[in-house]
């Protein structure tokens, strides 16, 4: 049944109680479920490191919804949830998304026009909610059966991808993987890598009066950079160009005085895979004096994905995901409610028609996997 915004919100705290405690293997109220368990996920905090408390909501949301609930420790007080239905640990497809978010914490707010706003309103938890309600209305109707469905819920996204890391030690495998994050409802072809670079540049102070006295490390480092931007890198047809972002560039003492000392940090958005990246950016460098260069351990490559589902829009995504984490040959999708655009910042959103619909395109996914 579908309720008008109208009608939803006239009962928003009797519904919210209601729903709270509606059994959603039942096709009726479910708006209200699904905004229900949505509030309930982002009025927790869960600021990567610290996803207990989100962890034992959802699990205990779960598990009071007949899921069989496994939780998989990943570090002291940080937990992943798997969680499938009868005793069929086995499953065909999975649906995952992340409960941690980054900071800081916003709380949640609904407004009449259907906006719902919080960290975590839409990255991720907008996808959890949805992957949740979907998985019940397919075993509510019969689509899905004991064995055909998992759902993994992680910690770490934002930071390391520990939880997905650890999900490898699970002992399971899947035929298809269903990401979710926020693609505005567009299914993702693929999403770029990335690499992160910190030039440095020495030089020696001198009096500005008498330049000759020292060596200009500022200098260096700006005709680095220009030379860089010169520099063509490959791209891909599928993920478009590579792009750098020269996000950081901090020198010098004071304006009358020849700067001793430069850095840059670079990230560098991959459409090619990061060894061709860094092997064009060795060239480079190699050739310009007066500067250093190294990579930061934070890199992956582009990853292409699966997107041969019928009724879709399709699109490019510019972001990184725990997709790369996830050791195996399943098929891998990436979909969810919200915009990229305003997920870690402060005006973070997602419409109650997004989650509504991502309800529907994770069954579509789901089914498509399965058949
Ligand atoms: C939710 O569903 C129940 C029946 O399961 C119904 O009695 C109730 O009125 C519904 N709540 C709303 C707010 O529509
Ligand atoms: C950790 O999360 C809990 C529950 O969300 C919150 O109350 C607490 O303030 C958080 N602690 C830190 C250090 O952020
Ligand atoms: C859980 O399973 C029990 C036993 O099959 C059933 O009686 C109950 O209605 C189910 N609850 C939900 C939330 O589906
Ligand atoms: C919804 O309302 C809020 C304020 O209540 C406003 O900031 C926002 O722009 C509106 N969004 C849409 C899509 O109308
Ligand atoms: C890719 O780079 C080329 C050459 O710089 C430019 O013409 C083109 O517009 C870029 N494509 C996109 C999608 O930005
Ligand atoms: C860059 O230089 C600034 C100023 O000297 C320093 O505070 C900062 O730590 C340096 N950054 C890196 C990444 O080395
Ligand atoms: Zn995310």
């Amino acid at each position: 049944m579908k309720l008008s915004l109208a009608a939803l919100l006239s009962t928003t705290a009797i519904a919210t109680a209601a729903a709270r405690a509606h059994v959603s293997r039942c096709t009726q109220n479910d708006t209200l479920g699904l905004l229900s368990l949505h509030e309930g996920l982002v009025s927790i905090p869960s600021l990567t490191g610290n996803e207990s408390a989100v962890t034992t909501y959802l699990a205990s949301y779960l598990s009071s919804h007949n899921f069989t609930v496994e939780l998989q420790q990943v570090a002291d007080g940080r937990n992943n949830i798997y969680a499938y239905t009868g005793s069929s640990r086995d499953a065909r497809a999975l649906l995952t998304s992340h409960m941690d978010t980054v900071g800081p914490y916003i709380p949640y707010g609904i407004t009449a026009n259907g906006t719902i706003t919080g960290r975590g309103s839409n990255d991720a938890k907008g996808s959890i909610a949805a992957q949740v309600v979907a998985l019940q209305q397919l075993l509510a109707d019969g689509s899905v059966d004991d064995g055909d469905v998992a759902m993994l819920f992680v910690v770490g996204e934002e930071v390391d991808g520990a939880g997905m890391k650890a999900a490898n030690d699970l002992g399971l495998s899947w035929e298809a993987v269903v990401f979710g994050e926020p693609t505005e409802l567009k299914l993702a072809v693929g999403h770029k890598g990335a690499l992160a670079v910190k030039l440095e540049a020495f030089g020696k102070a001198a009096h500005s009066g008498y330049p000759q006295l020292g060596v200009d490390a500022n200098k260096a480092l700006v005709t680095a950079l220009y030379g860089l931007d010169g520099v063509e890198l490959p791209g891909s047809a599928l993920l478009g160009n590579s792009t750098l972002n020269y996000g950081l560039v901090r020198g010098g003492a004071a304006a009358n005085v020849v700067s001793p000392y430069a850095n840059a940090s670079i990230a560098v958005r991959l459409a090619v895979d990061a060894e061709t990246i860094k092997g064009q950016l060795d060239g480079y460098f190699g050739g310009v004096s007066g500067v250093s260069w190294s990579y930061l351990g934070f890199f992956y490559d582009p990853v292409v994905l699966d997107s041969d589902v019928e009724g879709f829009e399709k699109a490019v995504m510019s972001y990184g995901t725990d997709i790369p984490h996830l050791k195996g040959d399943h098929k891998k999708y990436l979909y969810g409610p919200g915009s990229i655009t305003t997920a870690h910042s402060d005006h973070e959103f997602v419409m109650v028609s997004d989650l509504e619909e991502a309800v529907e395109g994770y069954k579509k996914l789901v089914l498509h996997a399965l058949n």
